[in-house]
């Protein structure tokens, strides 16, 4: 019984020495201590010997079974060990190195100018409005006083849509939305989307707008021009000269557009960039204000064609194409 002890043992020992993984360790710790090993063989004969050997034996076996525990734990601490001092000299990352620099993204020109427009009429007292892009025939035409067969309509290359509906032409009909909603004094701007039927160089069929409404009592033309005025001298800066032109909308009575001088590739044009005008009495009565008690000026502006010159852009397409060599350079 002591040889084959002595035998298990050696021969285990040596099995344990040429382990060289952690999982062929878990396999060996099985097949040494696990119930059909050899060890267990022998605890399972002690019963069987005579009763005077029985405790040495006993013993002696116990004592192996504690040693291989002990020398099978030490394997797997060395084998931890090794394969923590492995990963350390393969893969050793210098953290301290800076990094590659990751492309971040900015805003698109016309968020950033649309922002810019914002931030300086928000300053003159003007609160931000929005409404849908899915209007009702009656705020995008009927309200503003663009009666059905009114030929304004054809200028606006409509997408009609089910049940009345339009794809809104302009911002202007967030003005009546305000104007429904609530009673003067009314300060506020409207930025958002607009859909036309049309397209080239310088139309696209979805493109930007603001909306300006302002309305109390005792609003004049004066207030329209020196407002603007100061707007765009703030916004375009002193070498763009600006000139109100006289113009008709329905929705204002007078109306006026206002143009900006701007020069690409060495020559110098007027661009057309925005409407505006004292409100129109008709809208005042479409929206149940009195047109005696009150006066106002709205105004209308391209934020495609502002941007086209504070960036010396000569072409509105570029703004859409998502083309990632146009957007970073801004
Ligand atoms: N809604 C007009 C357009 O899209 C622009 C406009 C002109 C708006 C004059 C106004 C205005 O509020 O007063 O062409």
């Amino acid at each position: 019984m002591i040889d084959i002890l002595n035998s298990i043992k050696t021969d285990s020992i040596s099995k344990i020495n040429d382990i060289d993984s952690l999982h062929e360790l878990d396999q060996l710790k099985s097949f040494l201590l696990g119930k059909k090993s050899p060890l267990m063989d022998v605890l399972k004969e002690i019963p069987k010997i005579p009763a005077q050997d029985r405790p040495i034996i006993g013993k002696q076996a116990n004592q192996l079974k504690e040693d291989l525990t002990n020398c099978l734990n030490q394997k797997k601490q060395e084998l931890i060990n090794k394969e923590r001092d492995h990963f350390l000299n393969n893969n050793q990352t210098d953290i301290s190195l800076p990094t590659s620099g990751l492309p971040s993204g900015t805003y698109h020109p016309i968020t950033t100018v649309t922002r810019l427009i914002c931030s300086i009429l928000n300053r003159y007292g003007y609160a931000i409005k929005q409404g849908p892009n899915i209007e009702s025939d009656f705020n995008n035409f009927e309200a503003l006083n663009i009666a059905p067969n009114h030929p304004a309509r054809d200028m606006h290359d409509t997408f009609y849509l089910k049940n009345k509906r339009v794809l809104r032409t302009h911002t202007s009909p967030v003005q009546i939305r305000t104007m429904l909603m609530q009673e003067p004094p009314i300060k506020i701007i409207a930025p958002g989307k607009v859909y036309r039927c049309d397209a080239d160089t310088s139309h696209s069929p979805v493109f930007h707008q603001i909306e300006g409404l302002f309305v109390d009592k005792h609003i004049t033309f004066a207030d329209l021009k020196g407002t603007l005025e100061a707007f765009l001298q703030e916004l375009f800066g002193k070498n763009h000269a600006i000139r109100f032109r006289s113009s008709y909308f329905p929705f204002t009575e007078p109306s006026v557009e206002i143009d900006v001088s701007y020069t690409v590739n060495g020559k110098t044009s007027w661009l057309e960039i925005m409407g505006a005008g004292m409100v129109q009495r008709n809208v005042f009565r479409h929206v149940s204000y009195d047109p005696d008690s009150y006066t106002g000026f709205a105004f209308g502006l391209g934020i495609e064609r502002i941007a086209m010159i504070l960036y010396e852009i000569d072409n509105i397409r570029l703004f859409y194409e998502n083309d990632h060599r146009f957007l970073s350079q801004f």
